[in-house]
């Protein structure tokens, strides 16, 4: 296998200049392509090398140790630059620590700085769509690993079924065309009794936006009661391959168990959805311990359809790039007050849109105050969102009430910009990828974008109003 570093010394040697320099010093793996992600961040940000040195690391097995002098200093009224690259090497070395300090003379066995270096360490996270695939192999349980009180672990069948459907899961890679299930008889009846029991409830408890997305959802990828549908059918749909109308270009990707926080969250920077294929067990088929392809597929996927939920979504995920451990459990704490458990007003009275009461039924009639126990209903606030303990296992005891999809983007949006963390993100459609504004390039470049868009805005204002 060809290595990032094919050779074990790389000269690069540039004539020496007055101007001030700064030496970085970092661990890169030796695997293809490494080195050229760390050449990239220099030459997006314009950063001159003047030196660039490799050698196998003494520290870290398999694992090559760079030296590299760059044109800038670390100075606090020039460093925009220097700190950017720093902050973009953060992320393509996952968190790895980088020493940056002023140049100096010597050779580089004599600078292994003493003082004056800084650390930059920001948590890994993807830039591109297919960095997902990274993510998707590591998951915190296996959809195939039962717990002892499921209904289905006494059931070899029901489990070998699970381990089929992950499977193809693990494999899946962006790009692929997404898995196709046949579904058993019996995991269509199960889908059935649910699917039937969830329409009934629809147009007095959940939202409008979902009861308008679901004729849809029937007329063009096969949703109803006799079949679970495919998740290439919604994916695609949600893509406006289907249609001949506008969708909000959100994707599903099949997954094969519980992921962690941060990477479900990251998912959603990139409008994915990682959705299961397993069934719940027949033996009852309105109780599941664990997301599954019911709740996945009815519970969360008509409302990524809508344009004000898909961006309301988009904007936790893009906040959770890089964010600290706190911080994800912020978001993850909002994300299961709104995705999962939300509500919202609607005139006069209080409607559902989380997946967890859309396709919990006791919950949602609970929750909309149809039992003696009522719920505590709150105006939605982040802040207070992100900071209420949660019961997982009995209904919640508090709701918060969205005044809209777009009133509540807002407000994360707000929530995310007052978080801790040193970089902002921007999602660029195009590429589908995600851009660190750390300098000013890529700041007037998106500033640039902007005016581009108000011009055509304005373009067209002007051909409506005549
Ligand atoms: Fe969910």
């Amino acid at each position: 296998m060809a290595t990032a570093v094919d050779s074990h010394h790389h000269n690069v040697s540039v004539p020496s200049s007055s101007v001030n320099r700064t030496t970085m010093i970092f661990s890169v793996p030796n695997r293809v392509g490494t080195l050229s992600d760390v050449l990239t961040v220099f030459r997006d940000q314009s950063i001159n090398l003047s030196r660039i040195e490799s050698r196998p690391s003494m520290a870290k097995n398999d694992f090559y140790d760079f030296f590299v002098d760059i044109e800038g200093t670390l100075e606090p009224h020039q460093n925009e630059t220097v700190n950017g690259a720093l902050k973009d090497l953060g992320v393509i070395l996952k968190g790895d620590s980088i020493l940056a300090q002023p140049h100096k003379k010597e050779t580089e066995s004599e600078m292994i700085p003493q003082t004056n270096f800084s650390y930059f360490s920001v948590p890994w996270f993807p830039r591109k769509l297919k960095d997902l695939d990274l993510i998707c192999s590591k998951v915190l349980e296996y959809g195939q690993e039962l717990d002892a009180d499921h209904p289905g672990f006494k059931d070899i069948e029901y489990r070998k079924r699970r381990v089929l459907i992950t499977e193809n899961a693990l494999k899946f890679r962006h790009g692929d065309k997404l898995p196709h299930v046949e579904y058993t008889k019996e995991e269509r009846e199960t889908w059935g009794v649910v699917y039937r029991k969830i329409m009934a409830l629809l147009p007095q408890h959940v939202c409008r936006a979902y009861n308008y997305v679901l004729p849809l959802l029937e007329q063009n990828c096969g949703f109803g009661p006799d079949d679970v549908p495919q998740l290439e059918d919604i994916s695609n749909f949600l893509q406006g391959e289907v249609l001949q109308i506008e969708c909000t270009g959100w994707r599903l990707k099949p997954v094969s168990g519980l992921l962690s926080s941060r990477d479900f969250l990251n998912g959603l920077a990139f409008r994915v959805f990682h959705s299961t294929q397993y069934i719940r067990h027949p033996s009852q088929p309105l109780y599941t311990p664990e997301p599954d392809c019911i709740h996945d597929i009815l519970g969360h996927c008509p409302l990524f359809a809508d344009p004000d939920f898909a961006d309301f979504s988009h904007e936790i995920g893009l906040a959770s790039l890089g964010a600290s451990d706190e911080d994800i459990e912020k978001l993850s704490t909002v994300y299961w007050f709104t995705v999962e458990f939300g509500v919202c007003r609607e005139g006069t009275t209080v409607k559902a849109f989380g997946a967890g009461l859309i396709s919990s039924f006791g919950e949602l009639e609970y929750a909309m105050g149809l039992d003696k126990e009522k719920p505590k209903l709150l105006p939605f606030v982040p802040e207070v969102a992100a900071t209420t303990k949660y019961p997982i296992t009995t209904y919640q005891p508090t709701y918060f009430v969205a005044e809209s999809f777009q009133d509540a983007k807002e407000k994360v949006i707000e929530f995310a910009a007052r978080m801790n963390r040193p970089f902002s993100v921007r999602y660029n459609p195009w590429t589908q990828s995600v851009e660190v504004l750390d300098n000013k390039q890529k700041m007037s470049r998106f500033i640039k974008d902007i005016q581009t868009q108000m011009a055509t805005l304005n373009a067209a204002m002007e051909k409506f109003i005549v």
